[in-house]
């Protein structure tokens, strides 16, 4: 049988065997996918043992997902990366080549925007979208949200210096599609927005939401990329203020189901499981 995982550390919080479960079973796909504690700086002999482990099963590891801290061994370890993932510079899918080496892909931010069209229902072509943050989370998914056309985008971070760096690193790309994309702190954001998405920890922390209320224009969509207690603050921030609040469960699902796209080349039906996933949350 041929075997997934997702490897990090912690790992044990990952509802990613749930989902891949689901899909596998909903798509009649003959697999197992499994979670991998990795120790801290052996991310390379983490995917060796899963290699070796799987083919003294009789198994074939076929890939894996990769969470915190590894996204960026990951990268480090691919002979071929994506495009995407290259941006980001960090890689959260691993697919293993029959040849033996390794394509690297980087689902997040494609996930997110699927959630936002598809789920939510809300275009981004044209539109104009606030990013707060300026950390990995960030980095994965300001690609993926100029490719889906988003016209006027602006990130913002505490630290204004790591919003400049991810804003000239995507310059070209946004260039490439006609759209506008500057940096600001967080006090100084200039305007409203369409669509503002939190990718920051300060919930987590607990912290207010770090930007001011003006952000939001009437019947904006506002996505914190956490889901549970983490993005309770921000929705309640967004629902305060007349925003349409959304947690990050959807873009969860959605980043594993282009994973899972990318290693078995059928399309799971994501909307099904996270409306389960939902449902057994709730
Ligand atoms: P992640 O991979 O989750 O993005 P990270 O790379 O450490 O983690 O980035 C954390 C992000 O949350 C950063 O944008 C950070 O701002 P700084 O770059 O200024 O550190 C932001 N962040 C964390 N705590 C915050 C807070 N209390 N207020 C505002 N921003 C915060």
């Amino acid at each position: 049988m041929d075997q997934y995982c997702v490897m990090g550390n912690p790992v044990e919080h990952s509802r990613s065997p749930r989902i891949h479960a689901r899909f596998a079973e909903l798509c009649g796909q003959p697999m197992a996918y499994g979670r991998r504690l990795v120790p801290i700086g052996a991310f390379a002999e983490g995917i060796a043992a899963f290699r070796s482990e799987a083919a003294a099963q009789g198994d074939t590891a076929r890939g894996c997902n990769v969470t915190v801290p590894f996204k960026f061994d990951a990268a480090a370890l691919a002979q071929h990366t994506s495009e995407r993932a290259t941006l980001a510079q960090a890689v959260n899918t691993l697919r293993f080549e029959a040849d033996g080496s390794i394509h690297a892909d980087n689902t997040d931010g494609i996930g997110l925007v699927n959630d936002i069209v598809r789920n939510a229902g809300v275009p981004l072509a044209g539109r104009s979208l606030l990013l707060i943050g300026a950390g990995g989370a960030a980095a994965g998914v300001l690609g993926p949200l100029l490719d889906a056309g988003a016209a006027h985008v602006v990130v913002a971070n505490r630290t204004l210096d790591k919003a400049i760096a991810l804003v000239q690193r995507h310059a070209a790309l946004a260039l490439r599609h006609g759209a506008t994309l500057e940096a600001w702190a967080l006090d100084d954001v200039p305007g409203d927005f369409d669509v503002v998405v939190n990718a920051t920890a300060s919930s987590l922390a607990g912290d207010a939401v770090p930007v001011r209320a003006q952000v939001l224009r009437p019947g904006a969509l506002a996505v914190d990329m956490m889901y549970g207690p983490a993005a309770a603050g921000f929705m309640a921030w967004a629902e305060a203020h007349g925003a349409v609040a959304r947690d990050g469960l959807g873009m969860l699902v959605e980043q594993a189901a282009e994973a899972f796209e990318f290693w078995r080349g059928v399309r799971p039906p994501s909307a099904q499981v996270l409306a389960e996933l939902r449902a057994s949350l709730a």
